[in-house]
């Protein structure tokens, strides 16, 4: 049984570092995002994308608090829309490092790595 203890190595190497985030302070949509990740303050447990589809604008930053989603934590990383006091965005949470990386493709590759990963588990068992 290798697999088991592969994962269990994978975790203790992740949860030897600090998290790194992109960090964007005031991002514009239409420009692609080449920020590099950058290591968070200690306690961060995940990375946060804020959009702002109205403005076109974004943040990303790291986020000292599990990823909440409909108040449950430690929910699947996804993106919730969000619409109030008219501005249309959107919040995605997420875990690991330069998870919050493109606007989009991010959350796509991880859940691309998550089926890949769940296809494998599949074809091997
Ligand atoms: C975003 O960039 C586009 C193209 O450079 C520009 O037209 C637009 O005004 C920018 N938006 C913001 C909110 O800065
Ligand atoms: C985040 O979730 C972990 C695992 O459930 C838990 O141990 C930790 O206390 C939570 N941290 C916060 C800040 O909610
Ligand atoms: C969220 O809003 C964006 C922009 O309006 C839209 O493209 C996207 O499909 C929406 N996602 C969900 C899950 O509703």
């Amino acid at each position: 049984m290798i697999r088991p203890i592969f994962f269990v190595l994978a975790f203790a190497a992740y949860s030897a570092y600090a998290l790194q985030c992109h960090q964007v302070t005031a991002g514009n949509l239409s420009i692609p995002d080449t920020s590099q990740r950058q290591e968070c303050m200690v306690g961060a447990l995940t990375c946060l994308k804020v959009v702002d589809y109205s403005r076109g604008t974004y943040t990303k930053q790291c986020q000292a608090m599990n990823c909440t989603q409909g108040g449950v934590q430690n929910s699947a990383a996804g993106c919730t829309n969000t619409s109030a006091f008219g501005v249309n965005g959107a919040t995605c949470c997420c875990y690991g490092d330069g998870c919050n990386s493109a606007p989009q493709t991010g959350l796509i590759t991880a859940f691309g790595i998550t089926t890949a990963l769940v296809s494998l588990v599949k074809f091997m068992a």
